[in-house]
């Protein structure tokens, strides 16, 4: 059966609007969340789409109500490949709906050259950047993920980071969350998104 990440975006409390700066108060962009397995994407997603008011969309849970398999099931069913190309075709789908939202993926969909071609198109991307020591604490808590399951975690994240993180440098933008705190992230990524947002207002008067 598929795991569950919940979707659905609540309403921000009064607190988390206040702190919003200005720039993102009418905020009505896709964002995309990139990076390695324990990241956080979907835990920070949710959070920051909640303070956005957007929707939250985790891409792996979308992949899994449409096979109605968890990813785990449809690798051992199907195989990698068949991962990848659902995985392809979902995204393009929530991309091509046109509805702002906050879309946590997959470690390895930006990986996909048409995949990471439409994400550029049509949203602003977002690396999560965080130490392959932390990623290995956080995934250990749960057997999920098929990619760790054949050999050993440190080393698989290891590589993983060294062939991956060159392709999600190629983000529109980068936070270094190594913090642990969650609310720590979403808040640097206002922060960040404050300023893109402030330098493309700059880009628009010249
Ligand atoms: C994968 C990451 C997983 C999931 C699948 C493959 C990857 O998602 O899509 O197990 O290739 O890095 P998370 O990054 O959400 O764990």
């Amino acid at each position: 059966m598929p795991r569950k990440k919940s979707s659905g975006g609540q309403a921000a409390s009064a607190s988390e609007l206040k702190r919003l700066p200005d720039s993102l108060q009418k905020f009505d962009q896709t964002i995309v969340l990139l990076g390695l397995m324990g990241a956080g994407k979907t835990t920070v997603g949710r959070r920051l789409a909640k303070v956005l008011g957007l929707r939250f969309i985790d891409s792996d849970h979308e992949i899994e109500a449409a096979a109605n398999m968890s990813v785990s099931e449809i690798f051992e069913t199907y195989g990698e490949d068949d991962f990848r190309s659902g995985e392809r075709r979902v995204i393009k789908r929530l991309l091509d709906d046109g509805r702002p939202k906050v879309m946590a993926t997959g470690g390895g969909a930006f990986l996909n050259e048409e995949t990471r071609a439409l994400i550029k198109d049509k949203a602003l991307s977002l690396w999560l950047n965080v130490d392959v020591a932390l990623l290995v604490k956080r995934t250990s808590k749960r057997d999920t993920r098929p990619l760790l399951r054949a050999g050993n975690p440190t080393e698989i994240l290891t590589r993983l980071a060294k062939e991956r993180y060159p392709i999600y440098a190629e983000a529109d933008l980068t936070v270094e969350s190594s913090k642990g705190m969650h609310t720590e992230v979403v808040s640097d990524i206002i922060d960040v998104l404050d300023e893109h947002m402030k330098q493309r207002e700059k880009e628009i008067e010249v």
